[in-house]
């Protein structure tokens, strides 16, 4: 097999005075002048229903940017039908055209529709500039090339054989449809989620976060313009739960791609584990969900590095990732050091909206998880946390949370070990030699396990700590943050309630949507 072999998408570093700076300004104030009109894509139609929504920007919420078109249970089911109705001449379609497709439609992006794809997602999602190019730009082109290479590595590996007897697998799509839940907060999950199933030769009904449809829409139409067929890929505009009403009743249900809430995708699990009798197969169920990810620090660590990996680890993006750095423990001996480094960098960090390249911070994603981050530092402030800085919240204009430090003496306290998903650091400090206690405390004290992040220059300690949190990350860094996985890199995906640990980016996720046929011929 032979493909493309891929390599990262550099990441462009948009810097003062730069043409690319130049491009994205400009797809910034065009998309301020219009108002889009984004409908459902089911089979060769665009269905602009006339029920509307607004999308407006997080950092500006009075801005419209675009109206959705809602949709209905119907629409959902003309969309599995759709779907379904295309099936068996996609599947049969052969590897190298589905490739081409997304390979295409990563060109498309990398080149023509990056400043847009950015500036929809900086509008949309507020995000700052290097966040969104390492987001719909570089991952998302990633995930399109890595995953045709996955393909092939997948397709190549065959059984063996013997004299007068031939044996191969070939790798089918599933049966039936496979549904793609996707989230507000990566532009490229959003995109990767119906994508990989699709490459792999399934048909998809892909409901994205009406919160990130601003840029959803856009990958819609530039995989259509890159060539998929109407109909591979469907996008329903159906709240969520009344999606999942005909989707999870309906026997094609062949897979779930999801990334979001722990607490939905326990939801999702049960209503297909009710509905089992009623597939032609058992779902493949691949969710990626929360995280409250840890900074371990030991006391051989350097400050400054730590410093860093907190800030941008808990900070960038507002702490939106399931990535995000949110709890600390730091020893005593490292910590007037640390601290002194952490404010610093704070006093430095401007927020505000994202056509200001300045602002490092912007807003939160909307209404609910402001409300949700603000809750949380009121009540610290009332239980008398150290607020080492930050700890205010105003959604007059838009919803901006400061980067706020909480200082706890307390490991267990609220927010070391719920899952905000917003701007809020807290750190623990303890003794040097209660070191090996601290490393037990951040694996029992979390129900997720997704990333963490442990700094120590000691390679005995490394080694030992290393092991002893093995189950406590999907994705461990050593030495650095805990957040910014890169395609091809750092696979990433974690176990325990964080999700089922099919890890993005790799060919272990490409797996989940092939059902494999073996045969055997003999001679
Ligand atoms: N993959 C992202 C990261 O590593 C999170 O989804 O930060």
């Amino acid at each position: 097999f032979k493909a493309p072999i891929p390599v990262n998408e550099p990441v462009r570093s948009y810097s003062p005075g730069s043409a690319d700076r130049a491009n994205l300004k400009r797809a910034l104030a065009e998309a301020r002048e219009s108002v889009t009109e984004i409908p459902q894509y089911i089979g060769s139609e665009q269905v602009f229903s006339g029920v509307r929504e607004n999308v407006t920007m997080p950092h500006d919420h009075r801005h419209v940017l675009a109206h959705y078109h809602i949709g209905t249970e119907e629409d959902v089911r003309k969309a599995i039908d759709a779907a379904l109705a295309k099936s068996s001449s996609w599947a049969a379609m052969s590897w190298e055209h589905r490739a081409a497709i997304f390979l295409k439609a990563a060109d498309l992006i990398a080149g023509p529709y990056r400043y847009k794809l950015n500036a929809a997602t900086m509008q949309g999602q507020s995000k700052n500039a290097y966040q969104a190019e390492i987001d719909s730009a570089c991952e998302l082109i990633d995930f399109l090339r890595f995953n045709v290479a996955f393909m092939t590595q997948i397709y190549a590996d065959q059984p063996s054989s013997s004299p007068g007897c031939w044996n191969r697998m070939v790798y089918r799509p599933l049966e039936g449809f496979v549904f793609a839940l996707t989230p507000f907060n990566f532009t490229a999950i959003a995109g990767n989620l119906p994508a990989a199933p699709a490459l792999m030769g399934n048909v998809v009904v892909w409901k994205p976060a009406f919160s990130q449809l601003y840029a959803a829409n856009l990958i819609m139409q530039i995989f259509r313009e890159a060539g998929l067929p109407d109909g591979v890929i469907n996008m329903i505009l159906v709240d969520g739960p009344d999606a999942g009403k005909v989707i999870f009743e309906h026997e094609s249900f062949a897979g779930l791609h999801f990334t979001g809430s722990t607490a939905v995708f326990r939801e999702i699990w049960k209503t297909i584990g009710n509905n089992l009798p009623k597939y032609r197969s058992f779902p493949r169920i691949v969710g990626e969900t929360g995280g409250k990810d840890f900074v371990l620090v030991h006391s051989s660590a350097d400050p400054l590095p730590v410093a860093a990996a907190l800030v941008r680890g808990a900070f960038e993006y507002q702490g939106q990732k399931c990535s995000a750095a949110s709890r600390a423990y730091i020893p005593s001996d490292r910590w007037p050091d640390i601290r002194k480094e952490i404010v610093a960098m704070l006093k430095e960090v401007k927020m505000g909206p994202v056509e200001d390249f300045r602002n490092f911070v912007n807003a939160v994603i909307d209404e609910r998880a402001f409300d949700k981050i603000a809750g949380y530092l009121s009540q610290a402030k009332e239980d008398g946390l150290e607020v080492l800085w930050g700890g205010n919240a105003d959604k007059s204009t838009g919803y901006f949370v400061e980067p706020t430090v909480l200082v706890t003496k307390d490991p267990y306290y609220r927010t070391m070990v719920e899952e905000i998903f917003g701007p809020v650091l807290t750190v623990f400090v303890f003794e040097p030699s209660d070191f090996e206690q601290v490393i037990s405390m951040v694996d029992r004290t979390s129900p997720y396990a997704l990333t963490g992040a442990l700094f120590c220059n000691d390679r005995e300690v490394v080694a030992h700590a290393a092991d002893r949190l093995s189950n406590a990350a999907g994705n461990f860094y050593i030495n650095d943050k805990p957040t910014g996985a890169v395609v091809g890199q750092q696979p990433f995906g974690g176990a325990r309630a964080s999700g089922t640990n099919d890890k993005a980016g790799a060919m272990q996720n490409l797996l989940r949507w092939v059902s494999s046929r073996t045969i055997k011929e003999t001679f």
